[in-house]
């Protein structure tokens, strides 16, 4: 049977800073080791993945740099690409969007879509900076929000309340590219009304019941609320120029008109597959992949992309007609970074480039992998790479295969031992080898990376209990024949192990092969050729009387002052970001409730009590179940503040109790009581406590 035709995609990152941690975890490590599985077993695989390096983020990073929008993508763009590498992303094919092929497609593809009167168009009048001379999208405007009084609520919607806003109900909107107090100017542009296609939409979406439960739950949302028009072009200096052909047919005035950012870089990804063909001398090959209907075509996306890899470039391409759709979108959720979100301007950010300088790329490869937020948000801290590193990859993977190794080179010569005569226990290891292939290939290819390197790392578990259990060195003079099964089934181990970790930890897996010296594997990489692949990983691949190589450390521990490192150049460029931004704009005071009486606060029973129990509720995003004991009686209250706090910043801790609530139930639980929480201008939440002993009133 022949393996079928694969087209990856990971989300093209802008060209205005760096790649971070965050971005590995969400579009860029589980595509990476999905495509590496699918090319050693045979699959045809194109990865395509490049530079996102227009719209409006873009001009603003320019003028704030003082430099033009060129200048700021090819700094970005060389910097991602380099760092992208050296983290062992394999990549058919990096393209940019400002590319001639890209600006082409791009066009092509609008143009063809205007043919066939997909678009609209409408004249509306839209925020104008007069100092920088630029109309701005809604996104680009700040202002006071005219419901909760932030004064940093953007043009769309404000962050702190929720609402969606429009610039004209701000109060002093402001240009966040200058500064600058708006006037308003009039002005035409395309709209894709997608509400006229949300049915046809919607049936596509209803035969993807196999997709990720977070990106069906944020299309249903979107479905909900009715898909309405959206404005497929902007009033920009920098961007592919709308066709001015098109233009004036449809009556508009194509001077300083681009095609909007979300309507080109999608098709970044097919004009970087044709550069890919026409680099290869093939130059229709392209189509071989995007446009034939078996092509099994995956984006791989963070889940702020969800919306337009799922609905409105799914859309373009049923316009525009000849496309391939999405097999899947397995979007994951965010990574935060030591227990905080993780933001560039905040300086609140790993990045990538930094942390290669400080550690081997397959180390961040299995710490993020252990890490994805596959499900739900997940966060990064150095104490669990650390762990992850030291404890696991270390102690278990790597300790495993030197053990093995160093036996043979002290004991056996360097020379691989024969299998002698197995018993029961050798061949129960040989026969979960058999099975490891494709039970680990069948997580990769259903996208689940975090349970496929657990199973990986099971793999050498087992290795290292059957190498204990055996105990060769108790055998070694007692019955040298019985060491030679061990050893010899101990390096089959190691040999499967160094094509099984290949799509995970590629550089440690061919380090491990060499040491092996198991030659004529494929290649994980494009163009990887012929040889052994992913299924030879089930049988015994080394024969008896060969010789190993060199002995070498695989996995190195990370110490204690590397790790520290990494936490104070955390520090110091979250310090200098806020120091660079100046003093934080004063945020309101919640106002005051209105007067009670004292007979209404002498209503309340307010108790200290000591919380001896916290974990999350499992299903909520915002409960923590807590026991709290209030000297005369336990109780379980449950707080609402998951999404702020975790169990560690409650346990152990002597809070106040509202101990006379009644008693209500969530998520089936009883809740008795409520515990007080101090909420501070930006919203973050401390429990209120007292250093005094369970049961205390207070008043
Ligand atoms: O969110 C982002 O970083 C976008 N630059 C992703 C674009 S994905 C695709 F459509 F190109
Ligand atoms: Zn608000």
């Amino acid at each position: 049977m022949s393996e079928p035709r694969i087209l990856v995609t990971s989300a093209l990152p802008y060209a205005n800073g760096p790649i971070h941690l965050g971005h590995l975890a969400g579009a860029y490590l589980p595509a990476d080791v999905f495509c590496r599985y699918h090319r050693l077993k045979g699959s045809d695989v194109v990865y395509i993945c490049g530079s996102d390096e227009h719209g409006a983020a873009i001009v603003k990073r320019a003028l704030a740099d003082g430099v033009t929008p060129r200048e700021i993508v090819d700094r970005y763009h060389a910097m991602a690409e380099r760092d992208f590498a050296a983290f062992g992303m394999s990549f058919d094919h990096y393209g940019r969007t400002s590319s001639p092929v890209h600006h082409e497609t791009a066009t092509e593809f609008f143009r063809a879509m205007a043919a066939a009167g997909a678009f609209s168009t409408h004249t509306e009048e839209m925020p104008y900076d007069p100092e920088v001379q630029l109309i701005l999208a809604d996104r680009f405007v700040v202002g006071t929000c005219p419901i909760c009084g932030n004064p940093q609520a953007y043009g769309d919607q404000c962050e702190k309340c929720g609402t969606a806003l429009s610039p004209r109900q701000l109060i002093e909107p402001r240009s966040t590219m200058s500064d600058a107090a708006l006037e308003w100017r009039e002005t035409t542009h395309f709209f894709l009304p997608m509400g006229e296609h949300q049915a046809r939409i919607e049936a596509w979406i209803a035969t993807k019941s196999h997709w990720k439960p977070n990106v069906l739950g944020q299309i249903k949302s979107w479905f909900t609320l009715g898909l309405g028009d959206r404005a497929m072009t902007r009033d920009l200096p920098w961007g592919v120029p709308v066709p001015e052909d098109v233009a004036r047919a449809a009556g508009v005035d194509p001077e300083g008109k681009v095609l909007y950012v979300w309507f080109d870089a999608p098709i970044g990804y097919v004009s970087a597959t044709r550069e890919w063909a026409q680099r290869a001398g093939d130059p229709e090959r392209w189509r071989t992949y995007w446009q034939r209907e078996d092509t099994r075509l995956i984006h791989y996306i963070g889940k702020d992309n969800i919306v337009f890899h799922t609905i409105s470039f799914p859309l373009m391409l049923m316009l525009h007609g000849g496309y391939v759709l999405p097999e899947n979108v397995p979007a994951n959720e965010f990574l935060n970074l030591e227990g905080d979100k993780l933001s560039t301007s905040r300086g609140w950010a790993v990045w990538l480039g930094e942390a290669l300088e400080a550690f081997p790329a397959d180390y961040l490869r299995y710490s993020l992998l252990r890490t994805l937020p596959e499900t739900r948000d997940a966060d990064f801290t150095w104490a669990d790479f650390a762990a992850h590193v030291n404890n696991e990859l270390a102690d278990n993977f790597g300790n495993f295969a030197n053990r093995t190794i160093q036996f043979v080179a002290k004991y056996r010569d360097g020379k691989i031992p024969p299998l002698g005569t197995p018993t029961d226990e050798d061949r129960a290891v040989l026969a979960a080898l058999a099975e490891a292939p494709a039970k680990i290939g069948a997580l990769i290819d259903g996208h689940e990376m975090r349970a496929a390197i657990q199973e990986l790392m099971t793999v050498s578990r087992l290795g290292n209990k059957y190498f204990n259990d055996a105990a060769p060195w108790a055998s070694r003079d007692a019955d040298p024949a019985r060491c030679d099964t061990t050893l010899h089934v101990s390096l089959q181990v190691c040999a499967a192990l160094s094509i099984l970790a290949e799509p995970f930890l590629p550089f440690t897996a061919a380090k491990l092969r060499e040491i092996l010296r198991l030659d004529g594997v494929r290649a994980s990489t494009p163009g990887g050729g012929e040889g052994l692949g992913w299924d030879d990983a089930a049988r015994p691949l080394l024969r008896a009387g060969d010789p190993l190589g060199a002995p070498a450390i695989l996995v190195s521990k990370v110490d204690d002052a590397a790790i520290e490192a990494q936490r104070a150049l955390l520090e110091r460029r979250a310090a200098a970001a806020a120091a660079a931004a100046g003093p934080a704009p004063a945020l309101p005071y919640a106002p005051l409730r209105e007067t009670i009486t004292y007979d209404d606060f002498a209503k309340l029973d307010l108790r200290v009590g000591k919380v001896v129990v916290a974990e999350r509720v499992k299903k909520s995003k915002k409960l923590i179940r807590c026991e709290v004991d209030l000297g005369f009686e336990t109780r379980q209250i449950l707080a609402g503040v998951a999404e702020h706090l975790g169990p560690e910043d409650l346990l152990g801790r002597e809070v106040i109790v509202v101990a006379n609530l009644a008693p209500r139930k969530m998520v089936g639980l009883d809740s008795q009581g409520m515990l007080l929480m101090a909420e501070d201008r930006a919203g973050a939440l401390r429990p209120v406590t007292a250093p005094s002993e369970p049961g205390s009133t207070v008043s």
